[in-house]
């Protein structure tokens, strides 16, 4: 097995119990001590391999629609490492979207990953902005079957123009990908950001 659940785990509990055993005795057998130490990768508990179990590498249900009653019309179902620990270190994850009619992804970003996303029901319009200082707008319509990538740390959404449910999957290139969503970052933060701060850029405007 790769991933955390093996390699990954040894040669970190290796390196980090080798150090501490250097400074408390140069005899010290750095192998030995693997076996009781808990070790943790990008803040998820690396599970002893033998332990591990197909749970672990799993997530089921995707196929049921999710409720979209909500002010966006939209419900994103995550499948990264907090749903399967097995993707810890793996460097991939998934979501599936649903969206009611009209419904939509308000502009956000993912720090850590690409996203791929093919449209599995409906018709959707989605589209990236590219950095400063072009601020370029890419955008696409996309039908069943359609596929359209976003990359890296761009702002991005996804809206449904149809008058029907659309769904939609993505692949992201991490296990924890994050999400900023732009207007609850600047206009919801907690605290709020200074009013002064965003007045000037609104004026701006
Ligand atoms: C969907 O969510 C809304 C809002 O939370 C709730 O009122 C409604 O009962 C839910 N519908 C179903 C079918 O669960």
């Amino acid at each position: 097995m790769s991933s955390c659940f093996a390699h990954v785990a040894v040669s970190f509990a290796h390196v980090e119990l080798c150090w501490i055993l250097k400074l408390l005795s140069s005899s010290a057998s750095c192998g030995y001590i693997l076996v009781v130490v808990s070790v943790y990768v990008n803040g998820k508990f690396c599970k002893d391999p033998k332990l591990a179990t197909p749970d672990d590498f799993s997530f089921l249900g995707l196929n049921i629609p999710r409720n979209t009653s909500n002010p966006d019309g939209s419900t994103v179902t995550f499948v990264n490492v907090a749903q399967i620990a097995g993707l810890n270190t793996l460097g991939v994850s998934l979501v599936s979207i649903d969206y009611a009619p009209y419904g939509q992804i308000q502009p956000h970003t993912h720090p850590r990953a690409s996203e791929i996303l093919v449209v599995q029901e409906g018709t959707l319009y989605v589209g990236f902005v590219t950095s400063n200082p072009e601020n370029k707008l890419f955008t696409k319509i996309l039908n069943k079957g359609d596929v359209f990538v976003f990359p890296i740390g761009l702002i991005h959404f996804q809206f449904n123009i149809g008058k029907t449910n659309a769904v939609a999957f993505a692949g992201l290139s991490s296990q924890n990908p994050g999400v900023i969503t732009i207007a609850n970052a600047v206009l919801g933060s907690d605290p709020p950001i200074n009013p002064d701060v965003l007045a000037r850029r609104i004026r701006m405007w």
